[in-house]
């Protein structure tokens, strides 16, 4: 089923996006990224669970942790560790991006920050893959790879979620 690569560097690939996403709730806190602003349906824009330093935090470790994967593993969707590290960096933003997005869908669903929502697994992978698009050859985003990032995606976000909550740094378990 897996053409050119395994599901080892599949996995590989997205742990820039897995750190991104899952470090905010250590690295948070403090001002709101909407600043506090509401939309025009009188809900927050985004809410007080997506912060600045959650975002800016979010992007650096999941940068650094692609920067020490792009060390010490070099990907075969990469030419060399120069490309490999600016990707990782375009899969942190990504992935924050659309954890932001997701968070702008949410509000406007009127679900409240915590609450699970359907988008809380996809946005960010979405953005991800589409923010590092531009630097990974072809056959990365060939459809089994994608079905493998979602079906991965769906499974270890919930689990994250379930150990940050184990762990005191979440209230609830998703
Ligand atoms: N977080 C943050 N800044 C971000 C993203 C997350 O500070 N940009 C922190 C917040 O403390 C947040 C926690 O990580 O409560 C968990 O993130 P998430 O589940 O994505 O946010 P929710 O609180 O569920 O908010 P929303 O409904 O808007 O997704
Ligand atoms: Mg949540």
């Amino acid at each position: 089923m897996f053409e050119a690569f395994d599901i080892v560097n599949l996995l590989i690939f997205l742990i820039p996006t897995y750190i991104a996403n899952s470090s905010p709730v250590v690295l948070g806190g403090g001002k709101p990224l909407d600043l506090g602003k509401k939309f025009s349906d009188g809900q927050r824009m985004l809410g007080d669970g997506k912060t600045i330093r959650g975002f800016v935090g979010g992007t650096l470790a999941g940068t650094v942790a692609g920067g020490i994967v792009a060390i010490v593993y070099h990907l075969p969707f990469f030419s060399n560790p120069q490309t490999q590290f600016i990707t990782g960096f375009l899969l942190a933003f990504g992935t924050l991006f659309g954890d932001a997005a997701g968070s702008f869908i949410k509000r406007r669903s009127k679900t409240a920050p915590g609450r699970p929502f359907i988008l809380d697994s996809i946005s960010f992978l979405f953005f991800a893959l589409l923010f590092a698009y531009p630097l990974t050859i072809g056959t990365l985003y060939a459809l089994p790879n994608l079905i493998f990032f979602l079906i991965l995606t769906v499974i270890i976000h919930p689990l994250t979620n379930l150990l940050a909550n184990k762990a005191g740094l979440k209230n609830v378990p998703w």
